[in-house]
């Protein structure tokens, strides 16, 4: 198994299917960043996914262009991390095929995701919405990955890649590394504002519940001031039975670096609208460097082809060398 920096490697993604949310800041990319040094990193943009549900095309078009600035202004230099885009790199479909032909049908109908996903969309459900996990599973195995860092909601599809890699690798000899999910201890499903029983998410129709990353300090402190918790007036960590404010610890507990006992300690005594106006002010400031950043990024479209075309080529070179072996492995004539 190659790796010419021989430093253990990590790929993520997003998917550019809406604009990025808290929810995805806190459980993945914050921790992007922090391991560029230790790790050789890809970090790409996982456009292909997104047409597994309706996409409107210039707006898929934006929302890449803006995923990769923000990618840069959340603190991942392309000079120290890969940062591609999916469909740029043409062995992510070419390996997703193959794996297609090594999932099965049983396993990929246990996906919680698809299952959720074929409920909201019952008029598209189609056969990509289905294979997801074998092409999730392809941009990981490519690039013989150690780790996969993710929030909790992709734990699932890593988990399935490992199965599928493990399933290869008993046929035909040592081709994958089987990879590792990396998940934080906090933050790893951040819930919605307005329902905190589901997930804040990207493609949520109750734009009260989702914070983005890149939207005005206004609006944000507004969503965290309507913030639903409960009648008990009271901060303390509670999953269970109190769910709204559990979800507003977690944020601010990784906002401001504190524990869930200084949290509960700061706020004794307080009401729920000071605890909710001081969230919403630490995760304005939290985003305000990454906004300010994207916005100045976003104005030198000439650079960031460059960052993204590089990183295309760099991707290539990695993912080829898997895909060529597993061509020869399955049978393939050399061309
Ligand atoms: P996606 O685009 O839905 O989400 C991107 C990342 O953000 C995390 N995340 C969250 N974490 C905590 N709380 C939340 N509310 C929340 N919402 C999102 C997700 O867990 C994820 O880490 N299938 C993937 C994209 C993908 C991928 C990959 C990831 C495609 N290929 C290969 C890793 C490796 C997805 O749809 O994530």
């Amino acid at each position: 198994m190659e790796n010419e920096t021989l430093k253990r490697r990590i790929l993520s993604g997003i998917q550019p299917s809406g604009d990025l949310t808290l929810g995805s800041y806190l459980g993945a990319i914050r921790n992007w960043a922090a391991l560029a040094d230790e790790y050789d990193c890809f970090y790409m943009l996982a456009d292909m996914h997104t047409i597994t549900v309706r996409q409107e095309p210039a707006e898929l078009r934006r929302r890449t262009l803006t995923q990769v600035a923000a990618y840069i202004a959340c603190g991942l230099d392309p000079q120290k991390n890969t940062l591609f885009i999916q469909s740029h790199v043409p062995a992510h479909a070419q390996l997703g095929w193959v794996l297609d032909c090594y999932t099965m049908f049983g396993e990929l109908s246990r996906m919680t995701q698809f299952k959720d996903k074929s409920a909201k969309n019952t008029d598209n459900v189609n056969a990509g919405l289905f294979t997801y996990p074998a092409l999730m599973a392809a941009d990981i195995l490519l690039y013989q990955a150690d780790l996969v860092p993710v929030g909790g909601d992709q734990k699932q599809h890593v988990e399935i890649c490992r199965d599928i890699a493990a399933r290869f690798n008993g046929i035909y000899g040592n081709v994958f590394k089987v990879p590792e999910p990396y998940i934080p201890k906090v933050g790893a499903r951040i819930m919605s504002l307005s329902s905190p029983e589901s997930k804040m998410s990207k493609s949520d129709k109750d734009q009260n519940g989702c914070v983005y990353m890149l939207e005005k300090p206004e609006d944000i402190l507004r969503k965290f001031k309507k913030a639903v918790t409960d009648s008990e007036a009271c901060v303390r960590y509670d999953q269970k039975e109190k769910p709204g404010v559990s979800n507003l610890m977690q944020i601010y507990s990784v906002c401001t670096n504190r524990d869930f006992d200084a949290i509960e300690a700061e706020f004794a005594g307080h009401g729920y609208g000071d605890f909710k106006a001081a969230v919403g002010e630490a995760v304005v400031e939290l985003l305000r460097p990454i906004r300010e950043e994207t916005e100045r990024l976003l104005a030198d479209k000439a650079a960031l082809q460059a960052i993204y075309r590089d990183g295309a080529e760099r991707a290539s070179r990695v993912a080829g060398r898997t895909l060529g072996k597993v061509y020869k492995k399955v049978g393939f004539i050399d061309r």
